[in-house]
């Protein structure tokens, strides 16, 4: 299947940096498919170009979220949802695309333009697949020659060298976000206050709740790159889209997901998409990051350099 990835974005000083390291990441993925919106009247000539040059798979939409709903002061503040029209300008745009009786199968995942991405989130799913790491084994003989000058004959010392043995790097089922039925689920770095946060998972593989410190008890307490959800879903509910108005913090999240399934189907990934093939650490593979508004006070009113080069 492929996995349209919906990245909502707005003009900003950093906006051609983050578009282009995730543009690097995505490149590595194969049958991706990016639909980039943005928070814009018109689509603008930087991320145009920037996509034409990335030789990526992509759809190009924009939207202007109304100034009402727009940041205002504290550009943190939960109350004010980021992203959302355009993330819903995307699902429309893929109910229209796509029709529910298509055998076009998809994933579709929310990516945000300032987080960071494992490719190990994006891998597809292999069959026999392996539990352990593979073990290799490298051993040999190391020949030395030295030139008795007395002698004049040349002695070869021979050393075996002694064993090593070290964990090699199979590929493994990870985070398969490519076999998602409904809904697939997984951790997120750096969320609530926490170094990760998590969805409960029990012994049978089922979500039962979440581990977190901001209101756990909230229909699904995750963080929009924690999850992925089938096509077939979204287009078979074509009501299904995030809520605009009246959404609490952290609610974003549950107002789609509450209108496509219920805790029951969620399908936690591989180990809840802890484990990893090095090592055997566990480990996470998104990274909700922000990014630091950078220093520009020199520049002054006027500009100190050149605005015709683009940044
Ligand atoms: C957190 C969540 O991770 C977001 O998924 C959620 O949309 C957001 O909170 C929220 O509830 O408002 P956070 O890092 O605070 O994310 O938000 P941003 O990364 O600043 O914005 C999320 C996405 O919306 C980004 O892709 C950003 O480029 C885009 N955005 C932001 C716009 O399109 N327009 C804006 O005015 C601001
Ligand atoms: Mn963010």
């Amino acid at each position: 299947p492929t996995i349209h990835v919906i990245t909502p974005t707005y003009s900003r000083p950093v906006q051609k940096a983050e578009l282009t390291r995730l543009a690097n990441t995505f490149l590595h993925v194969p049958n991706l498919h990016w639909i980039l919106v943005e928070d814009a009247q018109r689509r603008t000539p930087l991320v145009t170009h920037l996509l034409r040059e990335t030789g990526l798979n992509y759809t190009h939409l924009n939207v202007e979220t109304p100034r009402n709903y727009k940041l205002r002061g504290d550009a943190r503040d939960p109350r004010i949802p980021r992203g959302t029209m355009q993330r819903n300008l995307a699902l429309r745009w893929l109910r229209e695309t796509f029709s529910p009786n298509s055998t076009q199968s998809g994933i579709v995942y929310f990516a945000d333009d300032d987080n960071a991405y494992s490719l190990e989130l994006f891998e597809e799913a292999k069959d026999n697949v392996r539990d352990r790491p593979d073990r290799f084994e490298l051993t040999g003989t190391i020949a030395v020659n030295h030139y008795n000058h007395d002698e004049q004959e040349s002695i070869s010392e021979y050393t075996t060298l002694p064993t090593l043995s070290f964990v090699g790097y199979s590929s493994r089922t990870q985070c398969p976000m490519r076999s998602t039925r409904k809904v697939s689920v997984w951790p997120v770095a750096f969320v609530g206050g926490l170094r990760y946060e998590s969805p409960k998972v029990n012994a049978a593989g089922k979500v039962y709740g979440w581990k977190t410190v901001f209101d756990p008890h909230r229909p699904f307490a995750i963080d929009m790159a924690g999850f992925a959800i089938n096509l077939r879903l979204i287009l078979f509910k074509p009501q299904a889209y995030f809520k605009l108005r009246g959404v609490k913090g952290g609610y974003q999240e549950s107002s789609l997901l509450r209108e496509l399934v219920t805790l029951n189907d969620l399908e936690p990934k591989a180990a809840n998409c802890t484990k990893v093939s090095k090592h055997n650490i566990k480990s996470i593979l998104v990274w909700h990051t922000r990014t630091e508004k950078p220093v520009l006070v020199n520049e002054g009113k006027k500009g100190f350099t050149d605005p015709n080069v683009e940044i």
